[in-house]
């Protein structure tokens, strides 16, 4: 039996009882036969939930990029890492083989340092899904910079926000990026950042959709050139196990961005183990996971996870729709995929297309199906089932997070039984817990509760950058002791987990979390509004859509509400991104608040679901005649 390859569900009961019986020998086993150290560990695991702090494999040094490239050169190196299919399917594809791989990064490492990075420095990485973004993310890994990749769909302020938490000193973008059959102007919006970013030193420009661009002199540079002119070949710095290895931020219920840290033995161990079993990776398969690279899914499940066990990843530039709906369907027959990773916000659109498309296409490569990021749909697990996995083919709803780093709770394919919209049991070495809102733990099954988790495993975000103490209240308060995840779940009859949704004020709209907080915000910088209250609502195909309540100041209540609608959406755009952009925006005179002068949501998101025949006691409120106005005229 190898503890690194499962495959019956005897060897994972076996296995996960030795992982939680016995975690640090488990875990060591785990990291000495499947990775590269420049140095060997002295501590496997050294913990305090009440501080917190996390430390895994403590005393060793390794390189992570030396995993995912180097030592694939002798055994793998001309086979495909990465193999890119861009947004027009009529633009030639890029297969890059590991050794290819291995000298672009190696390239764009001297280049990063020619630039002045140096170990511990951050690197803002705004870049679409090209392979310049891995070969960016690795380069940074390369030389010991931490990488802080923003998803290149953010606007120019989320943007800028990003960089000045984390005070970045260098900036790599494009000149434009497709989106389906719309270019985006990424260096404009990079230009409108850097208006607020003392910390950027310089900024280096791929060429992707040769537009006409501004560059500023002494601070931008093309980055092909510097790249034509650096060694294929470099050593990678040694790095200690905790040193971090990125930060990804990630939206609160309140407040800006959190900046999750990541650091680097325990994150590789863990991003590559739980790839190799949840995929059941086999040497020749070809994998395709669809998230983009800015969201931790594509950290962990395109880039390192895969790169560690010597994969062929595949990197899409493009969207779903693009140039039509069978798009996903193309791409899994001209490449033959075997692991396919979506959203249900994706199966749920494409699902809306009927099976017409779908059946002109052969998916019999397919061996598993995965799914992640919000809770999915008997509707949508069952469409996924009978047209892309034609009943053969494993879905794997993974259950996980930013913070988490890697996979959590998951059916293992052809070693689960699965049930529709149940995560089902958790990893190797995770110890799940359903809690009561007092703080007591709900033993055996068919509880229904808060998720905790007990024991930490190894690619648990170590702190918010800038702010351990945020660290401890956001995710260590709730419950003593325990990692709180801000999602409830209820365990069934057998011990399966199924994850019913967030309980804090995140909402999760096509698979993006977004905080209440900052769109909120961004509404009430509005000139003529007084307040407003975000919630979600359900959606088809988002999954959740958003419903904004907006008072307004007396001088904007004679304002054309539809172009109020569009002003606001607007200032949406600006602040967040359009993918917070509000659905329906209801004017209302008031809003429910508590007598601590604390808006009552939980009110508000009940009329939003049209469902307002329970709606509590509202009598404690301090305004409850506006409760009615508010249903009456609700959209
Ligand atoms: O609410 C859970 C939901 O997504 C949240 C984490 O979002 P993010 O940090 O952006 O990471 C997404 C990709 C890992 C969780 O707190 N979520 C994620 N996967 C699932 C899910 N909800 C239900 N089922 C899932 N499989």
């Amino acid at each position: 039996m190898s503890n690194y390859h499962i495959k019956h569900l005897e060897e994972y009961y076996q296995i996960y009882r030795k992982s939680i019986r016995e975690p640090e020998n488990f875990w060591e086993e785990i990291a000495e036969e499947h990775f590269l150290w420049r140095k060997k560990w002295n501590n496997v695991l050294s913990w305090d939930f009440s501080k917190p702090e996390i430390k895994w494999f403590e005393g060793a040094e390794l390189n992570i990029t030396e995993n995912c490239l180097d030592r694939h050169l002798a055994t793998r190196g001309d086979k495909t890492a990465i193999l890119f299919e861009p947004n027009n399917p009529d633009e030639t594809s890029e297969h890059i083989s590991y050794r290819q791989l291995y000298e672009r990064v190696n390239q764009m490492a001297h280049v990063l340092k020619n630039q002045g990075v140096k170990k511990g420095d951050r690197v803002c990485i705004y870049v679409p899904m090209i392979p310049e973004l891995a070969v960016s993310i690795l380069a940074c890994a390369r030389i010991g910079a931490i990488h802080s990749v923003v998803f290149a769909g953010f606007s120019s302020k989320a943007l800028s926000t990003r960089i000045n938490d984390s005070d970045c000193k260098l900036v790599i973008t494009a000149d434009g990026s497709y989106r389906g059959d719309k270019t985006i102007d990424l260096k404009g919006i990079v230009d409108e950042a850097l208006n607020d970013c003392d910390s950027v030193k310089s900024v280096l420009v791929i060429k992707r959709i040769h537009s006409e661009i501004t560059m500023k002199a002494g601070r931008d540079f093309w980055l092909q050139p510097l790249l034509d002119n650096a060694p294929k070949d470099g050593k990678a710095e040694i790095m200690k196990a905790e040193d971090p290895l990125f930060i990804l931020y990630t939206s609160g219920s309140t407040g800006k961005p959190k900046g999750m840290v990541h650091t680097t033995a325990g994150y590789m161990v863990y991003t590559a183990y739980t790839f190799k079993n949840v995929f059941q990776y086999k040497e020749n398969d070809v994998y395709w996971c669809t998230a983009d690279i800015g969201w931790i899914t594509g950290h962990s499940y395109i880039v390192y996870g895969p790169l560690c066990n010597g994969a062929t990843t595949v990197m899409f530039e493009g969207v779903p729709s693009y140039p039509d709906f069978g798009r996903f369907w193309d791409i899994v027959q001209k490449y033959k995929i075997t692991q396919f990773y979506t959203a249900p916000t994706a199966i749920r659109a494409l699902a809306k297309q009927g099976t017409e498309l779908i059946e002109q296409y052969d998916l019999s490569s397919l061996k598993v199906l995965g799914s992640v990021g919000e809770p999915i749909n008997e509707e949508a697990w069952h469409w996924y089932n009978d047209n892309v996995g034609k009943r053969k083919s494993p879905i794997i709803d993974s259950w996980w997070q930013t913070e988490t780093g890697g996979i959590m709770i998951t059916p293992l394919p052809y070693v689960t039984p699965t049930k529709p919209t149940y995560a089902t049991l958790p990893f190797i070495g995770v110890q799940p817990c359903i809690m009561d809102e007092n703080g007591e733990e709900l033993k055996g099954n068919q509880v229904d509760g808060r998720l905790c988790i007990k024991f930490p495993w190894p690619s648990i975000a170590r702190t918010i950058w800038g702010n351990h103490q945020r660290y401890k209240d956001t995710y260590f308060s709730a419950y003593k002791n325990m990692y709180f995840t801000g999602d409830g779940a209820l365990r069934d009859e057998v011990g399966y987990y199924r994850i019913t949704g967030r309980v804090d004020d995140v909402i999760i709209v096509s698979g993006h979390n977004l905080g209440t907080a900052p769109i909120e915000d961004a509404i009430n910088e509005h000139p003529a509004v007084s307040e407003s209250a975000i919630v979600g609502f359900p959606h088809d195909i988002k999954g959740n859509a958003l419903y904004g309540y907006v008072t307004l100041k007396e001088s904007g209540e004679s304002r054309d509400h539809t172009n109020l609608r569009k002003e606001i959406n607007q200032i949406i755009t600006e602040h967040v991104g359009p993918i917070a952009k509000l659905d329906k925006i209801q004017f209302t005179a008031g809003l429910p608040k508590t007598r601590s002068g604390k808006i009552m949501r939980r009110i508000l998101r009940k009329i939003a679901e049209k469902d307002t025949s329970n709606l509590g006691d509202i009598s404690t409120l301090l305004n409850p005649e506006c409760v009615q106005d508010i249903i009456d005229e609700a959209l």
